[in-house]
């Protein structure tokens, strides 16, 4: 009997494994020029454009030392975000997952390669610091631009082992094999995979010739490759990087990565899904999730994308956000995250940084676990009426922003129908064709039973939809 017992209990250790952690930051955004002194037009680098300054006038009022709705990262956001990760878990941590864009967006040709670099340095000292005989794995974003892979390599060596040294210093992807366990970690290098529109700026990270190939700098042979032998292996699979495949969820169906790559993503994860235990990305700011289907519209693989530590965004400000994950170290299977977040107003309004939890995953939506059929279903759960979901996503999607300032940029007023429909098409749909067909087939049903607010509201938003659907986003 006794022995049955330990037979089971042991049998359940081995299957359970252990517990680890690690956080993903992403979208830091440093801006060194950031002031509280001056006006808007001088306050930081990156001050949102004319178009917005109506916006802009409400929170005015909020520009303070730990950042503004308008402006990237303040260093003393960064610093609080880096002590609060210190304080508030070490134990069990594995590793970290930062996922880019480091620097100010829009600096563009403004910044120096010198500044550039001396931010970059700056952030990884912190980091460094912050996590003591830890690794932190960075992912490259599409602002980290002008410094090349060799000078990132040797800023970042103390992390990178040498086999993932070679495939960096060449394009800035690699692997991270966890030997000890049956998981590894695959980091891509999205910027080779963008919009023309964006990725004018990125190759200039390695290289000075832009390869338009169907393989850009051989990332996709390499990324197949990997997924083959970890097959082969036995090995599961995290996928990280700092642009997502799929469309924007603030803006209105934009998309990122080029239309090829896109779909060439998508079939690659659909034909290793089996293998993949989860995706990790940054750049639209929010927090937000994918779900991946296969050829017959079964969920198969999922996406997580953490929001930004910088407030701001093209799309609309979000509160900063941090974020911890929970799971299995031998099979890397993900169990839970808490998501921490920074009240900005308030931490602006008392002079100091208070970090705290926002929420956790599988509390918050009531899920079982975290799978393709159960996130499947819970974005099901947006489309309908009588379910609090969508309202506690919503809410989570700007990671707690004020009402006043939200009701500017988000859904407008309470939130109706047509904003629901618009989250659920870009968690399902991931690409722009698909999108638009979810979003506009689901709208006309729902405009024939919505009552006479909704309508017109619905009809600018299809509107304004259509016209921007090209408009390439150039986070
Ligand atoms: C980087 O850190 C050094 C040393 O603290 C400081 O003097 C410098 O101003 C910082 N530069 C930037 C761009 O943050
Ligand atoms: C990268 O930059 C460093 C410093 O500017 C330079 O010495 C080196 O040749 C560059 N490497 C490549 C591959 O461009």
């Amino acid at each position: 009997m006794i022995r049955d017992y330990l037979i089971l209990l042991s049998w359940l250790c081995a299957v359970q494994g252990k517990i680890g952690y690690f956080w993903h930051i992403t979208d830091i955004h440093y801006d060194p020029k950031y002031s509280t002194q001056g006006n808007a037009a001088s306050m930081c680098w990156n001050t949102r454009n004319s178009l917005d300054a109506g916006r802009i006038r409400l929170d005015r009022k909020l520009a303070g030392k730990f950042g503004d709705y308008n402006c990237d990262s303040p260093w003393a956001l960064i610093e609080s975000a880096a002590r609060a990760m210190k304080s508030m878990h070490s134990e069990g941590m594995e590793f970290v997952l930062w996922t880019g864009d480091a620097l100010t967006r829009s600096a563009g040709a403004g910044m120096s390669v010198e500044l550039r670099l001396q931010c970059l340095r700056n952030l990884t000292d912190l980091l460094h610091r912050t996590f003591k005989g830890q690794f932190v794995f960075p992912a490259l974003g599409h602002e980290d631009i002008g410094v090349n892979y060799t000078q990132l390599a040797n800023l970042w060596q103390h992390w990178l082992p040498p086999e993932a040294v070679g495939t960096f210093i060449k394009a800035g992807y690699y692997t991270i094999e966890q030997r000890s366990k049956k998981y590894r970690i695959v980091f891509l290098n999205t910027n080779l995979w963008l919009n023309p529109v964006d990725s004018r700026m990125p190759h200039r990270v390695g290289s000075s010739t832009v390869d338009n190939t169907q393989d850009p700098f051989g990332q996709w042979s390499w990324f197949q490759s990997v997924l083959e032998n970890a097959r082969k292996k036995k090995e599961t699979v995290y996928i990280v990087g700092h642009t997502p495949p799929g469309v924007d969820d603030h803006e209105i169906g934009a998309a990122a990565l080029n239309e090829k790559h896109n779909t060439k993503y998508l079939q690659t994860v659909r034909l290793y899904s089996d293998i993949i235990r989860g995706q990790f990305f940054g750049h639209w700011h929010s927090d937000t999730f994918r779900v991946i289907y296969n050829d017959m519209g079964q969920p198969v693989s999922w996406i997580m994308m953490t929001p930004s530590v910088t407030p701001s965004a093209v799309g609309g400000p979000n509160n900063p956000g941090l974020r911890l994950y929970k799971f299995e170290t031998n099979t890397g299977q993900i169990l839970d995250y808490t998501q921490y977040y920074l009240n900005l107003p308030e931490a602006n309004a008392n002079g100091k940084a208070n970090w705290m939890i926002e929420y956790s995953l599988l509390e918050y939506y009531e899920l079982q676990e975290i799978s393709a059929i159960t996130l499947h279903d819970l974005a099901d759960r947006f489309t309908q009426s009588n379910d609090y979901a969508f309202v506690r996503y919503y809410a989570a999607n700007t990671v707690t922003l004020p009402r006043e300032v939200e009701q500017i940029w988000g859904c407008g007023g309470p939130l109706n129908g047509v904003c629901a429909l618009h989250h659920y098409c870009t968690v399902t749909r991931l690409n722009p064709d698909s999108y638009k067909e979810c979003y506009s087939s689901y709208a006309y049903a729902l405009a024939s039973t919505a009552n006479s607010i909704v309508r017109p509201y619905f009809a600018l938003h299809l509107l304004s939809m259509l016209i921007c659907a090209e408009v390439l986003n150039d986070r």
